[in-house]
């Protein structure tokens, strides 16, 4: 693997702490209902019919990246599809969101999970990833990402989205056999999972723990939960390819999410970023972190937020512009566009 050269590609040099030209722009949920030639596909398929077959995924990975010019692509698909080969029965109901039919609440219910080797049972996945990267031809970089244990676990024993997580914390802390048996076999999962994508030619991977930060505070964080996904950056690591490590509400322990690994910290929309950069000190670089509400308001506006985030974030290299979360399905293209004209266009050196 070639992870060691310094790379060209603006994106991959910003995870790397490299200087770039401008700063490179992506969005988290990129490819999705906003906009229209996504949901042609939708008409016609589902979520799931999408993300299983390899040619599907490619276009939908695809369509952001020739409407907008972002800097990075990532692969669609969802943080819940790799449950599904260990026999979690997942469903994206209309309107609802994901909903897991046989949630994992007891020790007997961990141990009937199945072993997962997902060469081959997302192997449809790796032929997305496979199929995407011939596509863009070495021109724009390609993401593979997938869930991490807390995040995953909290799907898993809730049954779907939660409001304040308290079947899985009572898991954690009352059952803690329980609860370490489904992390583990959740990072092992993970491991596996992101290493498979990088083979396939995911040039970075990217790591989401939206609920870790929403749900527990640093003590919790930090026993509960710091463990298991270090385990994955530590595997991540030895490959060469960087990672970004990505949660929502986590700002009062940055530091911890740093301790647990990845090259490229995703800060959310109330972070601001040099204060966020202080308390992760040296090291790592930044993504973030623009209020996703701000693609709805007026572009002058737009414009004043965009180079607020670009201003907090120019004392140093090493920043990839994203939202602070994934971006709203009601957020208008024109928007879109013209953000990622203004990020360029805002963040040229002048060297
Ligand atoms: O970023 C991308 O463009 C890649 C694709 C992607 C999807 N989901 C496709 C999707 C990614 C990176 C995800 C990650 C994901 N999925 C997360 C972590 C990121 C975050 O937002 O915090 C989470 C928590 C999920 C679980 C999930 N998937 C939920 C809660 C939902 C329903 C809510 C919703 O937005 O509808 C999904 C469905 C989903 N995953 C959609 C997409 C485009 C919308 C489904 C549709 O088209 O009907």
């Amino acid at each position: 693997m070639s992870g060691n050269d310094e790379p060209t590609l603006p994106f991959l040099r910003a995870c790397r702490g490299l200087l770039v030209d401008y700063t490179p722009i992506w969005f988290m949920r990129q490819a999705g209902r906003y906009m229209a030639e996504y949901r042609a596909i939708r008409q016609k398929y589902t979520l799931l019919q999408i993300c299983a077959q390899p040619e599907l995924a490619t276009e939908v990975t695809l369509q952001p990246i020739r409407a907008f010019g972002f800097d990075a692509a990532i692969l669609f698909a969802d943080i819940l599809l790799p449950l599904i080969p260990m026999g979690i029965d997942l469903e994206f109901a209309a309107g609802e969101g994901p909903v897991i039919h046989n949630p994992v609440r007891s020790l007997a219910d961990v141990d009937r999970l199945r072993p997962v080797e997902p060469r081959d049972s997302l192997a449809h996945v790796m032929e997305a990833v496979r199929l995407v990267r011939r596509a863009l031809d070495g021109k724009t970089p390609l993401i593979g990402f997938a869930g991490a244990p807390f995040t995953l676990a909290s799907y898993v024993i809730e049954g779907g989205p939660s409001k304040n997580y308290l079947k899985t914390k009572r898991m954690m802390v009352e059952q803690p056999d329980t609860w370490d048996r489904l992390m583990a076999a959740l990072a092992e999962l993970v491991s596996d999972y992101l290493i498979a994508q990088i083979e396939a030619g995911a040039q970075a991977v990217q790591l989401f723990d939206s609920w870790a930060g929403t749900a527990l505070g640093p003590v919790d964080y930090r026993e509960h939960v710091l463990p298991y996904s270090k385990r994955i950056f530590e595997r991540i690591r030895l490959t060469g390819v960087p990672a970004i490590h990505f949660s929502v509400g986590a700002s009062t322990y940055l530091p911890l999410l740093k301790e647990a690994g990845g090259d490229v910290i995703g800060l959310d929309w109330r972070t601001p970023i040099d204060w966020g950069r202080a308390q992760l000190g040296d090291g790592v670089a930044v993504q973030g972190n623009l209020d996703p509400a701000a693609l709805f308001y007026p572009r002058q506006e737009l414009k004043k937020r965009i180079c607020a985030v670009l201003e907090q974030a120019s004392s140093q290299p090493g920043h990839i512009f994203n939202l602070g979360h994934g971006i709203l399905p009601e957020t208008p293209v024109d928007n879109v566009r013209a953000a990622v004209e203004m990020v360029h266009e805002h963040s040229q050196r002048r060297s």
